[in-house]
């Protein structure tokens, strides 16, 4: 009964994980930050509904919003202005419009294997064809830039990337965004960066594509910078002539973005970014936890996360990924299994460290008794 793109798609690894959870259970599987909202942020949402701001608003995104965010991208590229700039009802929906947008039926897509979720679903639904590129954790998760030139055809539209990744948490250098640039300019592809995590770093410099390249489109989202992901607001940022493009597709999606949540991230913004780094500060403090007590586990390695909130171990007991995810489950403690991400994140696990030191610490102490029997054996 449903059209044959429904049929291809499948749900999320992730929401599988979360919907088969017992009551109670400890949640390493979040993909999102356990913070309340900065309170001038959730102050301007309130007063903004009980303003009369609970209308339609312009589909591209409320001026004075898509001002501020260009001023924001300046210092990548002086030349950035409103114009750039489309508001989106999340970074989703800016990652489904810009799929919409560019790809044609036929057409070839780089996306990382182990990479989000939605790149290779919003190719296919776009009638593409994803083509995965590895990251492997011998590599600590960077690209090899000798076999994304290998895995090019005359089909290949764009490549996506993600930097600081979900899920393996890694982040590129600016020497290895340089050659990504070097390589798409050649090819002539649209690079698609997905920098939702920008704000979320630990250690090295996080380096944008925007300001570089001929072809770059942005996507970025405000869910993990001010934990609003409930909010739905993200933005794209793009070449004047592509974001008219963009915003003809996102309009039949979404009309616009929500109107309260713009007003409020636009004080967000003004407020400056104590909440966030305060935020950063204590998932940096989590991280060091984590990694701390995986190395501890037989049979786990780890490479320490440069950027965003998930540690991506691999996991080398009796069992598939989804099998040790599974019996961890019944034990009380939500993991998401690698494979979830693609097929080079089978050995893998990903683990949230957006939740509390207490319940990481718990949660822990479960998958690292359960790894010592499945060692054991
Ligand atoms: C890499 C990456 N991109 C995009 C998103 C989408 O974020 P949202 O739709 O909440 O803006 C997420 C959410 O987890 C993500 O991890």
């Amino acid at each position: 009964m449903v059209a044959e793109r429904t049929r291809r798609v499948e749900i999320s690894g992730i929401r599988r994980m979360f919907e088969a959870a017992p009551p109670n259970a400890i949640n390493l599987g979040l993909g999102e930050p356990d913070f309340d909202p900065p309170p001038e942020v959730v102050a301007s949402l309130c007063r903004a509904v009980q303003n009369g701001g609970n209308h339609y608003g312009p589909s591209a995104g409320l001026s004075a919003l898509r001002e501020k965010i260009a001023q924001r991208y300046a210092d990548r590229d002086p030349s950035t202005v409103r114009e750039n700039v489309i508001v989106t009802a999340s970074g989703s929906e800016a990652l489904m419009t810009v799929a919409l947008t560019l790809y044609d039926p036929g057409d070839e897509v780089l996306v990382p294997n182990p990479g989000f979720v939605l790149y290779a679903p919003h190719a296919k639904l776009a009638g593409a064809t994803p083509v995965y590129y590895p990251l492997v954790e011998k590599q600590k998760f960077q690209p090899d830039l000798d076999v994304l030139e290998q895995l090019v055809t005359p089909k290949t539209k764009a490549i996506v990337v993600n930097s600081p990744s979900n899920p393996t948490g890694a982040m590129f250098p600016e020497s290895t965004v340089e050659r990504i640039v070097e390589f798409a300019n050649r090819r002539r592809l649209t690079i698609i960066s997905d920098e939702v995590y920008e704000d979320i770093v630990y250690t090295g410099k996080f380096a944008s594509f925007w300001g570089r390249g001929e072809r770059t489109i942005v996507v970025n989202s405000f869910s993990k910078t001010f934990a609003v992901t409930g909010w739905r607001l993200g933005f794209l940022v793009a070449s004047k002539a592509l974001a008219v493009e963009l915003n003809k597709i996102h309009y039949h999606i979404m009309a616009c973005p929500p109107t309260p949540a713009q007003v409020a991230v636009l004080a967000g913004y003004e407020a400056g970014d104590e909440a966030t780094r305060a935020m950063v500060q204590e998932f940096r403090a989590r991280r060091s936890i984590v990694d701390r007590l995986l190395r501890a586990m037989p049979g786990v390695s780890v490479v320490p996360p440069a950027g965003a909130f998930y540690v991506f171990p691999r996991i080398d007991w009796d069992g598939s990924a989804t099998e040790t995810a599974q019996a961890l489950l019944a034990r009380g403690v939500i993991t998401t299994p690698g494979d979830a991400f693609g097929s080079l994140g089978a050995s893998h696990l990903r683990l949230s460290f957006a939740t509390s030191r207490a319940k990481l610490r718990a949660g822990l102490e479960i998958v690292r008794d359960y790894g010592v029997e499945r060692s054991a054996r």
